[in-house]
């Protein structure tokens, strides 16, 4: 029995490794030579919670935009506040960083207090730390 759960958890892990790599070959090349111009983001904040599969915008700060931007594309990655780790999770692409809002759908990841957006444009930037919950084939946050 708890051979059989060790395997399981082995193979799930390979699964999303290969989820992982198959988003790192998809991946764009970063494009370069912008106006310098990170929005603050303002939704997610301290406090906000997100239950997987659910679908939010993400909202920030295009007040203080510089009158010209050479390159308006944004991308917005997830990450985990404590250590900096930066999955090659990208949960929205190809949209213009002028537009202040973008629809994501919130990924399977495991339930966590300090994940954080990062909106990358010009330049990255980061949301505070905020949660996302729901079941997890760990077992620990099953109803
Ligand atoms: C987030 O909010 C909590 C409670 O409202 C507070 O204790 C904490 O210091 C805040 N964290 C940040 C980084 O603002
Ligand atoms: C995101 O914002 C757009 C425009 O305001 C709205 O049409 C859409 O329903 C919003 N999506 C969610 C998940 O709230
Ligand atoms: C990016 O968005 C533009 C305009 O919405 C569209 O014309 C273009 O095909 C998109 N590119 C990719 C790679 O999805």
């Amino acid at each position: 029995m708890k051979f059989t759960i060790a395997f399981m958890t082995v193979c799930l892990f390979f699964v999303s490794l290969l989820g992982v790599f198959a988003q790192l070959a998809s991946a764009r090349p970063v494009q370069k030579k912008r106006d310098v111009y990170s929005p603050r983001v303002l939704y997610p904040h301290n406090g906000t919670v997100w239950s997987k599969g659910q679908r939010h915008n993400v909202t920030w700060d295009t007040s203080n935009r510089p009158a010209e931007i050479t390159n308006p594309i944004g991308e917005i990655h997830l990450a985990q506040a404590q250590g900096d780790i930066i999955y090659p999770l990208i949960l929205a692409s190809n949209f213009s960083v002028l537009d202040g809002r973008v629809e994501v759908e919130v990924p399977w990841v495991a339930t966590s207090s300090d994940y954080t957006v990062v909106l990358f444009g010009d330049s990255g930037n980061a949301s505070p730390a905020f949660t996302i919950q729901g079941p997890s084939i760990f077992g620990d946050e099953w109803p």
